[in-house]
């Protein structure tokens, strides 16, 4: 299931980062407040519980966050940005990190780097990647979350932009995975950009280019 978060906030945010005279330190900012919007409609089907307490008037019920707990993994590098502003919302969510090269004889993605929750089995996942392209990455990244015990009915994808070719290798490999994005662009072009998309999100956020 995809979900596109239409929010007039999330679409005009995007477009900034969109633009290419938008500068790193703004992309940055600009990359978690998308985040940070993406999640709260990611976890708007959070469990809640009652729990009584007295406010300074009067004791009542009231809700509190209960459930599974909640685990975010970031696929390196540009995933970086997005978890470190969620976890903000979330503190007390564990983080893991997957690090994914592709292969360049067969261009399978290869784990190089894998460091998740022992208990990831237990929670909910929200997975960041901020560009859904090929999905060849994304797709191993949530193998890795099955094959450590995490239901696919527990992970969500959570993507700033995606592509048509992205969702439907992840809808293919793992129809059970939710996907939470701010845009569906056209396609993926001969190098594998998406279009019209944003560029090289990692590059970015990080100035590398
Ligand atoms: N990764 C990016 O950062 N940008 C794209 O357009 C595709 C993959």
């Amino acid at each position: 299931m995809v979900t596109v978060v239409t929010h007039p906030l999330v679409q005009h945010k995007l477009t900034l980062m969109r633009d290419e005279r938008t500068g790193v330190k703004e992309f940055r900012e600009l990359a978690g407040e998308v985040s940070l919007l993406l999640a709260y409609e990611a976890m708007r089907d959070l469990d809640l519980a009652q729990e009584r307490l007295r406010t300074p008037i009067v004791e009542d019920d009231f809700p509190v966050l209960s459930g599974k707990k909640l685990a975010l993994v970031a696929i390196l590098r540009a995933g970086l940005v997005m978890t470190e502003a969620i976890v903000d919302l979330v503190p007390a969510a564990k983080v893991g990190h997957i690090g994914l090269y592709r292969d360049p004889q067969t261009l399978a993605p290869v784990a190089y780097y894998n460091k998740l929750p022992a208990d990831i089995a237990d929670r909910r996942v929200f997975v960041t990647d901020p560009m859904l392209a090929t999905g060849g990455s994304a797709s191993a990244a949530i193998r890795s979350l099955k094959d450590a015990g995490a239901q696919g009915g527990n992970i969500t994808l959570m993507c700033i932009l995606t592509a048509p070719e992205g969702i439907a290798v992840i809808e293919r490999d793992h129809p059970d995975v939710r996907i939470v994005t701010a845009a569906v662009d056209s396609h993926l072009n001969d190098h594998g950009y998406i279009v019209p998309g944003l560029g090289d999100a990692g590059d970015r956020i990080y100035g590398t280019k």
